[in-house]
């Protein structure tokens, strides 16, 4: 176990080379995809703490199907979830976020079962710490060692890699749908590695009617039109852009082919927008895409994650299969090539 000096070492240095990085990482990020056609920009920059907080609000949307109804299979499922993962586990979650979800699977163990140490690893610094904070306070016998780091670069991740005893990731949310397939394939294989000998518990969003994903993605109280505007809004803050709020809306769509949802920003008028000193010109209805929702069905995930090394396990789905829960083995050796 890591003492109280070697644990508060780890957070310090993964706060201030998150914080610098990250900020750093959106103007590089933000100037390049405005630079190409079409424009866009990763969704990871959605979460910094007004964003983290106006997704907690979507998951409490009654349009916004997937958080609702993955808890529900989560509590409805617990006790078969937490004997698939084992006693005395090291629980790693990918993208933490507020942590309401992890609890359930928590309560659910039994004492002489309960997991050593739970990992939340996140982007949002303050974020991951407060709600790390309330955990601990829940759950006093739990190690509970946040990491404020970006889970799809390896070195950030080198401790969990290298940490012994048996390790069991959670990956709620259908997050791994905001992943490009290459993505997807890269942080599945990656997370087989580091789990190996242990597993992966994953979310992932069904494809279903496209006009429950369309209100789930517009919805009527206009919160995720204000999570996918604070791009702007960050810009302006952190970068001295001058994206004027007014003149650009928030786009959702299915793009049926590709089987995603699709989220952009539009641009209301022909108008020319100063971004840490480069000027880039928007003509009416040019848009900056700003995030992909892969939606999957069971089988074609399981087949991806097959081919990243994991062995299928149970999967657990709601009555209306508007989501799905998919417990993932990692064997220690995989033929898989690296
Ligand atoms: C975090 N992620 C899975 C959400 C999604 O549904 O793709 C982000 C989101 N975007 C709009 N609403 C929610």
């Amino acid at each position: 176990m890591l003492g109280t000096s070697e644990r508060q070492a780890l957070l310090n240095a993964g706060r201030e080379s998150i914080q610098a990085v990250h900020k750093s990482d959106y103007g590089h990020d933000l100037l390049l995809g405005l630079s190409r056609l079409p424009r866009s920009v990763a969704p990871k920059y959605f979460y910094d703490s007004t964003g983290s907080a106006l997704f907690d609000r979507i998951c409490e949307l009654p349009e916004y199907y997937p958080a609702r109804t993955e808890f529900n299979i989560l509590r409805s499922n617990a006790s078969q979830i937490v004997e698939q993962m084992g006693a005395h586990v090291n629980i790693i979650e990918f993208g933490a976020g507020s942590l309401a979800k992890i609890r359930v699977l928590l309560d659910a163990f039994s004492p002489d079962m309960a997991p050593d140490r739970f990992i939340p690893i996140d982007i949002s610094v303050q974020h991951l710490e407060d709600s790390a904070q309330s955990l601990r306070r829940a759950y006093p016998c739990l190690e509970v060692l946040p990491i404020p780091a970006d889970y799809m670069k390896s070195e950030q991740l080198a401790y969990v890699e290298e940490m012994r005893g048996r390790k069991v990731g959670f990956f709620p949310g259908s997050s791994i749908g905001n992943f490009t397939p290459h993505e997807t394939v890269a942080f599945l294989r990656r997370a087989q590695k580091m789990l190996a000998g242990g597993g992966l518990l994953v979310g992932v969003d069904l494809i279903k009617d496209g006009q429950i994903l369309h209100h789930a993605y517009n919805d009527s109280a206009g919160i995720t039109a204000a999570f996918n505007l604070n791009l702007l809004v960050r810009a302006n803050a952190e970068l001295g852009a001058d994206f004027d709020l007014g003149r650009f809306e928030h786009r959702a769509f299915y793009n049926e082919p590709m089987q995603r949802m699709e989220m952009h920003l539009v641009s209301l008028r022909r108008q020319t927008v100063r971004v840490a000193g480069h000027d880039f010109r928007f003509d009416e209805g040019e848009t900056i895409h700003t995030e992909n929702s892969y939606k999957f069905t069971v089988e074609g995930f399981q087949d991806i994650a097959t081919a990243a090394g994991f062995r299928p396990g149970p999967v657990w789905v709601d009555d209306a299969c508007l989501f799905s829960v998919h417990w993932l083995e990692s064997p220690h050796n995989t033929l898989v090539p690296r």
